[in-house]
């Protein structure tokens, strides 16, 4: 394959870890014959800094005309702090989310055995999870009407049947190809957008016999996936409440800096970490890479070739096992920097 990827470094630690990315992608394609073509974008608090716009034209073109965006992070201290400030790093993502048409976000929760003891949760709660959350990327509260003013400020949840449509079907379909087990996740005894969600998932199960689907209320829920994470196989929700227990789901697994995610819908597919930019960490050579290296293992699985992802995953997993991790991991212990465990998982790579 001819690969052409955007790569988008963004903010914080986006730009070290995206190293660690596109080294480990091109050392992959290296390894087994493919070409890629990097090209890279702004986005976020860096755009507006150089251009003034989070999510600047040029960047959407090259967007749209790569085969896929890796995407880093965006977000900066300057704006966290200014709940009057104009526009927000953040909004970079959200445009090029909504402008790409990204409405299925990927999200899954695996642990891995040799970080079982980093996990807040005992061992034999957490060990074997391994779940799926899809959570719906454009719409909701992220894009619904929003006002504000000294006294009133509010936002919107508006779904439509289109929308709520076409996510159910990326979760269905999910769970065929998984443990065939389903969980609608809304607050339908609340929202009137949840109730909407559960009369079309209702609609639609009849068409998966062999998926179990189920509801839940995002608060039990929340509950759930401490108490019980093996309980859950695919789970899909909204974008707000996915926002949420994806953080959740992620420390459970032992560190935040762990998870990866895919963006699919209408146009170029986006792989990034779940976690955020962590300014405060910026040019400190402690961020975990492997978040965004197992963006990549996602993108090369997107594309079907499974071998490219597989030993992508060979790599990270013998990189925990031998304890070559940065510092949210290796507490006591030499701890490697952001670029050493890049480097060792790159070496791995080229020599299996
Ligand atoms: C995420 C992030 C974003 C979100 C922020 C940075 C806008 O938290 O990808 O989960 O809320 O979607
Ligand atoms: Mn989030």
């Amino acid at each position: 394959m001819n690969f052409n990827i955007a790569v988008l470094p963004g903010d914080g630690i986006g730009p070290e870890i995206s190293i660690q990315g596109v080294d480990v992608m091109a050392a992959v394609c290296q390894k087994f014959g493919h070409s890629v073509d990097f090209q890279y974008g702004v986005v976020g608090a860096a755009a507006i800094e150089s251009v003034g716009d989070p999510f600047p034209e040029e960047t959407y073109k090259l967007c749209k005309s790569a085969d896929a965006v890796l995407f880093s992070a965006v977000g900066d201290l300057k704006y966290d702090n200014d709940p009057t400030a104009k526009v927000r790093p953040e909004q970079g993502l959200l445009a090029m989310r909504k402008k790409l048409g990204l409405y299925a976000n990927i999200r899954p929760v695996e642990t891995f055995s040799s970080l079982l003891h980093k996990s807040p949760l005992r061992p034999e709660i957490v060990e074997g999870a391994d779940f799926v959350c899809i959570r719906e990327l454009t719409g909701g509260m992220y894009f619904g009407e929003k006002y504000q003013d000294d006294d009133k400020a509010y936002d919107t949840n508006a779904y439509s049947r289109h929308e709520i449509e076409r996510i159910l079907r990326v979760a269905f379909d999910y769970a065929m190809k998984r443990r065939r087990h389903l969980t609608v996740v809304d607050k339908a005894n609340v929202l009137a957008s949840s109730r909407l969600w559960r009369k079309i998932a209702q609609e639609m199960a009849p068409q998966y016999p062999e998926v179990t689907t189920d509801f839940m209320y995002v608060d039990n829920a929340a509950m759930r996936i401490i108490q019980d994470p093996r309980f859950f196989d695919v789970m899909v929700t909204e974008n707000t409440f996915g926002d949420i227990l994806t953080d959740e789901g992620s420390v459970i697994t032992g560190s935040m800096g762990l998870l990866p995610s895919a963006s699919t819908g209408e146009s170029t597919p986006v792989f990034e970490p779940i976690h955020g930019s962590w300014p405060q960490a910026k040019g400190m050579d402690i961020a975990n890479p492997l978040a965004q290296i197992l963006s990549v293992a996602m993108l090369f699985e997107y594309f079907d070739l499974k071998n490219e992802g597989a030993i992508i995953r060979e790599a990270v997993g013998a990189s925990l096992e031998k304890g070559v991790t940065t510092p949210d991991i290796n507490e006591s212990g030499r701890r490697y920097g952001t670029r050493e465990v890049g480097a060792w998982i790159v070496d791995y790579i080229r020599n299996h």
